[in-house]
């Protein structure tokens, strides 16, 4: 169960993303003490078609639980049909709505961050989906289209329409992941509405997450790309806000702690594969466990290739 409401604060959860965030990834977050998953995002219209693939990319495990799942779509009835679709196979704790996807084939039909542009739109799916519902219903955008300020408008737009809880990358859709996340912008936002909001953009470390709460007095943090590669990072922000101190240098990851964690999560990838090299599609996560590991050079260009588990193992054997 997820109360955006009563949940204890400050929140501090893993973001959605996609080809990412699936059910391995999210059970090793949790396991690492990640309090709270937002999943990846799905098509509203690929859940009515009733596409297997799409269904497939809700499942998860209760070890995943409270789970968030997002789901992307501009027409109000098929997002709040695909929601009673969801909640009914596969009974999520809450729903988030993509309101800040900047790729070309998602705002191309008014999904994602094009319904910055579209406040009408925006609060008539925020409306149907909560109407679906008797779950949470959050969304997840951006400070604007092309202008920062525009999210001061827009989450206004959004806490009319009903929403349980706001998250908001602190970059404008023209900007995509260039300059700095601007923090300041989601404290003025948060200082008009009501609704909690979750800080999001570039929170890479506990020390990070501190200062972006200390400047916007915001609910909770939002952690992507600081958690690929890198899923104990919860856990050190929990020690760290907790303790109001940063985290304990000694506490860092070890290259053996490394290794076993590395495992462990391909094992879950490996589970959910269908396929027969079922690591192919796990070399990205490496990619991310070993960017910048002193001693990894060795290493690295194997990890690039391995297809099995197996093949892991024997790579990681003198590591552990
Ligand atoms: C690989 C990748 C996939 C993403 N997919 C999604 C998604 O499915 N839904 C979404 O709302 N945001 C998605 N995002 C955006 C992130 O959730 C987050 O807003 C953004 O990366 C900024 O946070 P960060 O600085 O912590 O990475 C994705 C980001 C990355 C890097």
């Amino acid at each position: 169960m997820i109360n955006w409401a009563t949940e204890k604060r400050p929140i501090v959860a893993l973001a959605p993303m996609a080809d990412m965030t699936d059910s391995a990834f999210c059970r090793i977050a949790k396991r690492l003490g990640c309090r709270i998953v937002f999943r990846e995002m799905i098509s509203a219209e690929a859940v009515v078609r009733k596409n297997d693939k799409t269904l497939a990319m809700a499942a998860f495990h209760d070890e995943e639980r409270p789970i968030v799942q997002q789901l992307f779509g501009s027409d109000p009835a098929i997002m709040a049909e695909a929601t009673q679709i969801i909640a009914e196979q596969f009974n999520p704790d809450a729903f988030d709505i993509n309101m800040g996807c900047p790729a070309h084939k998602i705002t191309g039909s008014f999904n994602g961050a094009a319904l910055m542009r579209e406040p009408k739109l925006t609060s008539k799916i925020i409306k149907a989906v909560k109407a679906a519902t008797s779950k949470p219903v959050s969304v997840k955008t951006r400070l604007g289209w092309s202008r920062s300020d525009e999210i001061l408008e827009f989450a206004r737009v959004i806490e009319a329409a009903g929403a349980d809880l706001l998250s908001i990358h602190g970059r404008t859709k023209e900007q995509g992941y260039a300059g700095q996340a601007n923090w300041e912008m989601i404290g003025r936002a948060k200082q008009l509405v009501t609704l909690p909001i979750l800080v999001n953009g570039d929170i890479f470390s506990a020390e990070a997450a501190t200062e972006a709460l200390d400047i916007t007095a915001g609910d909770g943090v939002l952690i992507a790309r600081g958690a690929l590669g890198n899923p104990w990072i919860f856990a050190e922000i929990e020690t760290a806000l907790s303790n109001k101190t940063g985290p304990d240098p000694k506490n860092k990851i070890d290259s053996a702690t490394r290794s076993k964690i590395v495992l462990e999560h391909a094992r879950l990838h490996a589970d959910l594969s269908k396929n027969e090299r079922p690591l192919v599609t796990f070399r990205k996560h490496l990619a991310w466990y070993y960017r910048g590991q002193p001693g990894a050079k060795a290493i690295r260009q194997n990890l690039m290739q391995v297809e099995t588990v197996s093949d892991l193992e024997e790579i990681l054997k003198n590591t552990i």
